[in-house]
């Protein structure tokens, strides 16, 4: 008896230590890929982080630095290729429908069917988080590149006023030059360059030629008069940028402008993540525009977390990351930190600042207009190859290695090669 007693009392207390230990080993954990690491990107990614570490999930972040994603791709490709995929990681539009073609992404159709994305998120972003019917991605935002970011200090000091058109746009910048100031604050990496081209594309021959080039490639329109004319804007809008603009990231850019030291940056609405990481308030030290010559139109891409087959022990993890990316308070909460719109149609604008606001209702009107067109910058317009064959020419071309009468041509053989 005394022996039995003894091995109860020895099984308590072991079973007691496993408990005490067993918390922290069972912990469910995420581990996400993601290149948000910019003072307001982080900010953004913290809403995220907290909502799953409430719910007992722990966070292994893996950053990779670099705007735009590519660096963060490089590992990616490495780490699926070598058999170690993360929970989930950041992608944009192509990229996501590349990986599910590969079958290492996982079936969300379970949780999507139970929470209703359907019904509530809009099918352009479903073209991309869906691959053969199946939802393999969870969209978190509507991010839009044709947007200017203005320093209203400048503005009022000189009595410039928001350009509405390429030739007021010019105009501005020319003052802004002539009083000794930085007139365009610009980071030169090839997807800065390349950003900064969808809205040239558009304002130069409207959404209808963005679609016939950048969407449908189009070698006819690529030869165009009007694409010589894009390539010459480009240039023009090289004659405005500082001269230690090469290798800049994107967000010392926008901190040209939120110190004053430059009057505009022409970037995604992801800068204003950055304004209001600053203190900055829209309408009182910033204000925010479409591109001059695109209202109307948005150029969009959307942030999506695509989520990768893991192991027994992932999944359910996994399903919480999917099921909070797509709660209302949690794309309110986020969205309104990263200066995008929410990636579901039923979330309140009330929380959303001026800029937000408008970000929600022109990707409305874009919608019903038909004028919600995928980003080439942002590799919602081709696929990778195309993409980057496209960034190699428009960046020789703002760098001066080609005119624009190269640049017509070369982009004509360049996508031919990389449609192969
Ligand atoms: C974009 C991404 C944005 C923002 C930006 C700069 O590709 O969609 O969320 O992070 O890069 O890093």
């Amino acid at each position: 008896m005394n022996k039995l007693k003894a091995f109860l009392c020895g099984s308590v207390l072991l079973a007691a230590g496993a408990m005490a230990v067993r918390p922290a080993a069972a912990a469910e954990t995420v581990e996400v890929l993601h290149w948000w690491t910019s003072g307001g990107e982080a900010a953004a990614l913290a809403v995220l982080k907290k909502k799953l570490e409430s719910q007992g999930v722990t966070w292994q972040d893996v950053p990779i630095a670099g705007g735009g994603g590519e660096q963060a791709m490089t590992v990616l490709r490495a780490r699926v290729t070598g058999g170690n995929p993360p929970t989930a990681s950041q992608m944009l539009g192509f990229d996501i429908q590349d990986w599910a073609a590969q079958g290492v992404l996982a079936n969300l159709n379970d949780i999507a069917a139970k929470e209703g994305w359907d019904k509530t998120i809009p099918p352009s972003l479903q073209a991309f988080s869906k691959y053969k019917g199946t939802w393999v991605a969870a969209p978190v935002n509507i991010h839009s590149t044709n947007w200017i970011w203005v320093n209203k200090k400048i503005f009022d000091d000189l009595g410039l006023k928001l350009p509405q058109s390429w030739d007021e746009f010019i105009a501005d910048l020319d003052k802004v030059k002539a009083a000794g100031k930085v007139a365009l604050a610009h980071g030169g990496q090839p997807w800065q360059e390349a950003t900064i081209f969808d809205s040239v594309v558009l304002t130069t021959g409207g959404p209808t030629f963005y679609k016939k080039a950048l969407i449908d490639l189009d070698p006819a329109t690529f030869v165009s008069d009007k694409m010589k004319t894009v390539f010459e804007r480009m240039s023009k809008l090289r004659s405005y940028v500082d001269d230690n603009f090469s290798g800049r990231d994107w967000n010392l850019a926008s901190a040209m402008v939120i110190n004053g030291q430059a009057a505009v940056q022409i970037m995604g609405d992801w800068a204003k993540g950055e304004f209001i990481n600053a203190g900055k308030k829209p309408g009182v030290d910033f204000l925010c525009a479409r591109f001059p010559g695109t209202q109307g139109t948005v150029t969009f891409n959307t942030d999506q977390f695509a989520m990768f087959k893991v192991g027994a022990d992932r999944q359910s993890a996994q399903a919480k990351m999917a099921t909070d990316i797509e709660s209302p308070d949690f794309q309110s909460a986020f969205n309104v930190i990263k200066g995008s719109a929410p990636a579901r149609t039923d979330v309140s604008d009330a929380a959303f600042d001026a800029c937000g606001k408008k970000a929600i209702a022109d990707v409305k009107e874009a919608q019903a207009e038909g004028t919600l067109l995928g980003s080439l910058a942002h590799g919602h317009a081709a696929r990778a190859a195309v993409k980057n064959a496209m960034y190699d020419v428009i960046t020789a071309e703002f760098n001066g290695s080609y005119t624009p009468e190269q640049a017509v041509k070369e982009l004509v053989s360049a996508v031919a090669a990389a449609k192969q």
